[in-house]
């Protein structure tokens, strides 16, 4: 089966052609981080502007990538929230056009259960159940997977989201945008010790998470110092504030496999391409012997081919979307 996916719920323009739910035969991924740089975050009507004029490019380039037509398309499957109302609304759109005018089946999918399936592109070795953690711009969730599609949440971020917090973070040190990546590679030419941030641990719910704590706690000490930090103590703030969302993450991720009596983890969203965090999330779970599925940092941030994959199984069972389907800013409770 070749689903068409269709990804335009933030800041990124994309569409891919996926076999089978696992096989990408492309997925092409248009960034608009030269639209926002200037204003250190998503402006939200440039975002929907920049999605118009990408989306059919996009979709032809993905089409052309792959050598197949419309014709060899068996389903289509689109991100319907959660998002930007304005951005998701230019990918619904043009899906629903598609599956319209060629009469495709059409599947709407959540934008998080998209981050989960984007373990299983290019693989075939991953097996339920596990745990997911997804740590993105916009969330911070462990699920327990227990089959395709069915993801009960057990975890998630009562503040700000871990993507959320490196931005915010390298905004305040003012070091560009998106900060993730700029705080990771500063991160490897500062003291992780230098300095000593909170873990906020939440013994009463130890599956969350919260690090709004956390970035107080880092913005404070800098405003206590009151005054220009140098280059080596701006990467030795970045190397602690980085250890600290890492530590907590990998422990609480490891706490959910023990909680479940589960031995594989899957962790995806694009703080998930964060260099530390791999590399302990490799060492815990070489330590306990736990499988773990993480995919390649293109995989890790928005792309449609994760989208195409977690609509695949629905595809595959019959489920369709009506064309009326609308779509939602939050995730539905
Ligand atoms: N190497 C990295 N280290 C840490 N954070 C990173 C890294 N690379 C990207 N990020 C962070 O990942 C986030 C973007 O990831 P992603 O595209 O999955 O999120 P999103 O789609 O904006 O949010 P959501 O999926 O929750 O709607 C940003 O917050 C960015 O700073
Ligand atoms: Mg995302």
């Amino acid at each position: 089966m070749n689903v068409l996916g269709i990804e335009s719920s933030c800041d990124e323009t994309s569409a891919a052609v996926v076999r089978d739910g696992a096989t990408i035969l492309s997925n092409i991924v248009a960034s608009q981080n030269e639209v926002h740089e200037k204003y250190g975050g998503v402006v939200p009507e440039l975002a929907s502007r920049s999605h118009v004029e990408n989306i059919i490019p996009v979709i032809t380039a993905a089409l052309e990538e792959a050598h197949l037509t419309l014709n060899d398309i068996d389903g289509i499957a689109v991100t319907q929230g959660p998002g930007l109302i304005g951005s998701l609304l230019v990918g619904l759109s043009v899906a629903k056009a598609i599956a319209y005018t060629t009469g495709l089946p059409l599947v709407g999918v959540n934008h998080v259960e998209g981050h989960i399936s984007a373990v299983f592109l290019n693989r075939d070795d991953v097996a339920f159940p596990f745990i997911a953690l997804v740590v993105s711009g916009g969330h911070t969730s462990l699920f327990e997977a227990k089959s395709a599609g069915d993801y009960p949440l057990i975890g998630q971020t009562r503040d700000d989201a871990a993507g959320e917090a490196f931005d915010k973070i390298a905004k305040f040190l003012r070091l560009g945008y998106p900060g993730g990546i700029i705080i990771d590679r500063l991160s490897t030419l500062g003291n992780r010790d230098a300095f000593s941030f909170p873990r906020p641990w939440l013994p009463d719910t130890p599956l969350d998470f919260s690090f709004s704590g956390l970035k107080t706690a880092v913005i404070t000490t800098i405003r206590k110092m009151n005054r220009e930090l140098t280059p080596a103590e701006i990467n030795d703030v970045a190397a602690a504030f980085q250890e600290a969302v890492v530590d907590v993450l990998v422990k609480k991720a490891f706490l959910a496999l023990e909680e479940r009596n589960i031995g594989k983890l899957a962790v995806s969203g694009g703080v998930a391409s964060n260099n530390r965090l791999r590399e302990k999330l490799r060492e815990a779970a070489a330590a306990r012997g736990v499988s773990l599925y993480i995919p390649p940092p293109s995989l890790c941030t928005d792309n449609a081919a994760m989208i195409a994959a977690a609509g695949t199984p629905y595809l595959k069972k019959g489920i369709r979307s009506s064309l009326e389907m609308d779509a939602y800013s939050r995730m539905p409770r």
